[in-house]
Formats: C-alpha cells, structure tokens, sequence
C-alpha cells in the first residue's frame, strides 16, 4: 500500500496496477535456467544462486554495493552485523564468482562505510589490483553524543590489468565555481566569466563533496534505506565505460546502476533478492526512457551541490545561443 506523501514529496510510489505490471518484466533464475537473456535485465533472485547461470567475462564494469557490516532491514530481509571475520567469510563466498564476470580488461567499484572498508580492501586485494579508493562526503549521517557523526563512504576502484583499462577522465570533469578569478592581460586565466557566475573546469579527485543522498525532494528517491545518488553512479559509469558497454550490479537494491547505464546509453544487468525493490528498479527504468536527465549532470559536465539556479541559467543562455546559431544560418541560406 503507498505511504501518504507530502504534496511536494517526489518519492517514487507503485500503484497496485503499476506492481503487477513491473513484477512482469523482471527476471527469475529459473529463467535464466530455461534460456532468458541476462542483458538488461533485473534478476529477482539471491545472487549465489544467478552466478552460475551468467557467462564468464560478460561485464566491462562492475558496480558492488553489498550490504554494509551493520544491522539492516532490507524490506524484510534482515543483514545483521557480525564479526570483521565473519564478514569477510560472506564478502569471499561471492566475491571472486563476481570478478569472473569481469572483462580481463574491466574495472570494479566497491561500496563500503568506515565500519567495512578495512575487509573489503583485504578481501578485494585478493581478487584484483586495487588502483584507487575514493572517499564520498555523504553530508547526511546521525549525529551521536557519544562519537563523531558518520558522514563518509569509500569507493574502491579495482583492475584486472593495471596496464589495460579504459578510464576517460574527460567525461567526468567538474565544473568549479571560481573563488579567486585570477586574470593575465584583463583575460581569465582557465576560467570562463559567465552571466551566471565565474566558473573553471576541473579534473576530479578521488574526494567526492558534491553529492548529496537522494531525499524526498527529488525524482530519483525511493523508499530504499541504502539507496546511492544516480549522479555518483554516472561518474563510475562515464569514466570506466563506453557507450554500448555491460555494467553488472550483484546487489541491485531500488535499480540505481541499472537506471544510470540505461540513461547513459550502456546495457546492464542487476540482480536483487528483494521483489518490492526490483519492482522500483523496473519502474526507474521504465521512467528512464523519457526522461535521461541525471541531477547535478548536465551538458556533459558535473555541477557542484546547490547550483540549480546556475545550471537552470546556463541552460537558458545555451537554448538562446542555439536558436540565435540557427536563425542566422537559416538567414544565410537566403
Ligand atoms: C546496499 S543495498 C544496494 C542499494 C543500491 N545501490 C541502490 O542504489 O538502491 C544492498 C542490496 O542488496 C540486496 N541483497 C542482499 N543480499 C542479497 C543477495 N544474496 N542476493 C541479491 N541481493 C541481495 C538487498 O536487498 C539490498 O537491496
């Protein structure tokens, strides 16, 4: 049954109607069993089980948010926290099938809180060459009396070959407000003067502050507890994948991956063990066929957190340069 919303909340919500239609399009092993194809699709089914039935080497990307080392209800389906050991008994029960999946020229990311990343890097390292580890400023996390709030999350980027993989960095260039306009002659010096504001394109670092959790504000939201933003996920995509390519996501959750790929022009395949999720996967990318807008991407670039304003009026000034482009050509013809 939906839960009452707030007029302006945007959480996505399934009619009755709108499950039974999604829950149609979704995938069982026993599908998979009997022949279905894996390419974009969402796999209902415990990830041990669907491993077996995918081919070796089918994926150029993996993206892996597993259920952290804590207590968690998963619709249900309750992850309960356990000893540093334990955990890496469960991360090494599907990790290295998982790798298998992987291109030898492929590239991996693993999500993970300050709490696991020590045994996901042990237990990743024994897999793969780990080449990077980006930590996320999540911004939101509870405060405590008693110890410091949690507001961070790592990203572990793995190869299977350090010298044969794909990154492109050009396709996940930040665009930097300017703080200090510096100018050589009366010019910006690798800047650009805008009516919306001073602005520089910048080169990532593995340090991640302009992204915020979804919250109910916005299109992507679901009532997911772990739900990662589409805009982290199209970084990991547009730097480790072509358009084309296969991105495959172990624990799919509300269909984030998946959605991201589709927008983006990549196949996916996701796996999810909880039904009520794969039905909001299905809906997201159902949605993503009309609408490929990402918050927080536009035009080929990456904003900073609370630029709205400024990416709504970037926009503008382009639609107006365009038309003023093609009118003028228009005129030219005559
Ligand atoms: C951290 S969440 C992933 C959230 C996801 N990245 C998103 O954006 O919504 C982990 C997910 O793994 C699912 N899960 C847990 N154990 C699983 C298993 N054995 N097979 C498949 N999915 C599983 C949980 O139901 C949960 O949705």
């Amino acid at each position: 049954m939906p839960k009452e919303r707030a007029a302006r909340n945007r959480t996505l919500t399934l009619t009755p109607d709108e499950e039974r239609t999604m829950i149609q399009h979704v995938v069982t092993d026993d599908m998979l069993r009997h022949g279905m194809a894996y390419a974009d699709t969402t796999i209902n089914a415990d990830v041990m089980s669907v491993l077996p039935l995918l081919p070796d080497a089918f994926a150029d990307l993996i993206i892996i948010d597993p259920p952290y080392n804590l207590t968690k209800d998963f619709n249900g389906s309750k992850f309960a926290a356990r000893t540093n050991e334990q955990y890496m008994d469960f991360l090494r029960q599907w990790l290295p099938q998982v790798v298998g999946k992987l291109k030898p020229d492929g590239s991996l990311y693993m999500c993970g809180d300050w709490k696991c990343t020590a045994a996901l890097q042990q237990v990743l390292a024994e897999q793969m060459h780990i080449i990077n580890r980006i930590t996320w400023q999540r911004e939101k996390g509870r405060g405590a009396l008693t110890n410091w709030k949690n507001s961070m999350e790592d990203i572990w980027f793995a190869v299977k070959d350090p010298n044969n993989y794909y990154f492109n960095v050009e396709a996940v260039k930040m665009r930097r407000q300017v703080i200090a306009p510096y100018r050589t002659n009366g010019k910006p010096k690798d800047w650009e003067e805008t009516a919306s504001g001073n602005f520089r394109m910048t080169y990532p670092s593995n340090f991640w502050d302009d992204i915020s959790v979804p919250f109910w504000s916005m299109p992507e939201n679901t009532d997911h507890p772990t739900q990662k933003p589409e805009k982290l996920i199209a970084k990991l995509i547009l730097a480790s994948s072509r358009e084309g390519d296969m991105v495959f996501d172990p624990f799919l959750g509300s269909g984030t991956t998946s959605v991201v790929a589709k927008k983006l022009k990549r196949h996916y395949c996701g796996v999810e063990i909880n039904a009520e999720y794969c039905c909001w996967a299905e809906k997201r990318l159902a949605m993503a066929t009309a609408d490929t807008t990402i918050q927080g991407y536009a035009d080929g670039v990456f904003w900073e957190r609370n630029t709205l304003t400024q990416q709504q009026t970037e926009a503008k000034r382009k639609t107006r340069k365009n038309a003023a482009n093609s009118a003028s050509a228009q005129f030219s013809l005559f």
